[in-house]
């Protein structure tokens, strides 16, 4: 999908239920705040394709809830290789997922947006890289999805603001 901001940003996971539409909710809600939806776009995906269509797994939306995001309006779609032309930052929730993206943008000539971690580019340090998947476990996995999310949305927003806004 075209987007026309001037700067654009992808949070990808698995399945694009539950870590990166918690980013994409997050980060959106801090631009927003920011009074700067009209320059940073943001969208999230999925390297899988189960859960295209799907609006992120409820636990996910209860635990962005209790915070203030509302994820409800979001839908799950696959990453394509389109996107790295698309997006300025490409944003893994882990290392799987790096590696998956990499190979997509190596198949299709290396164009575009260089796929990061998330986490090692803008989560605090010391600390992790990854953001876990929280799918088969319990609900504090999903607090601390967003607490990193979080630390790291704010660092992305005030790197973007003093590096290609300022
Ligand atoms: P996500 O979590 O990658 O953070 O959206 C998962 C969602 C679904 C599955 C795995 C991880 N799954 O196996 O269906």
């Amino acid at each position: 999908m075209a987007n026309h901001q001037p700067l654009s940003v992808l949070f990808v996971c698995l399945g694009n239920i539950c870590r990166s539409p918690t980013a994409h909710g997050v980060f959106a809600h801090m631009v927003n705040r920011a009074g700067l939806a009209d320059v940073i776009h943001v969208e999230s995906a999925g390297t899988g394709w189960w859960h295209v269509g799907s609006a992120p797994d409820p636990r996910t939306c209860a635990a962005a809830a209790l915070r203030g995001y509302d994820l409800t309006a979001q839908r799950a779609r696959q990453v394509s290789v389109d996107d790295f032309d698309t997006f300025d930052l490409v944003l893994a929730m882990d290392r799987k997922n790096l590696a998956e993206l990499r190979q997509l943008r190596a198949r299709h000539g290396n164009r575009g947006a260089l796929p990061e971690l998330f986490l090692e580019a803008f989560g605090e340090r010391p600390g992790p890289v990854e953001v876990p998947d929280p799918y088969y476990g319990g609900d504090d996995g999903f607090d601390h999805v967003l607490d990193l999310v979080e630390v790291a949305s704010r660092n992305l927003l005030s790197h973007l603001q003093k590096t290609r806004l300022s």
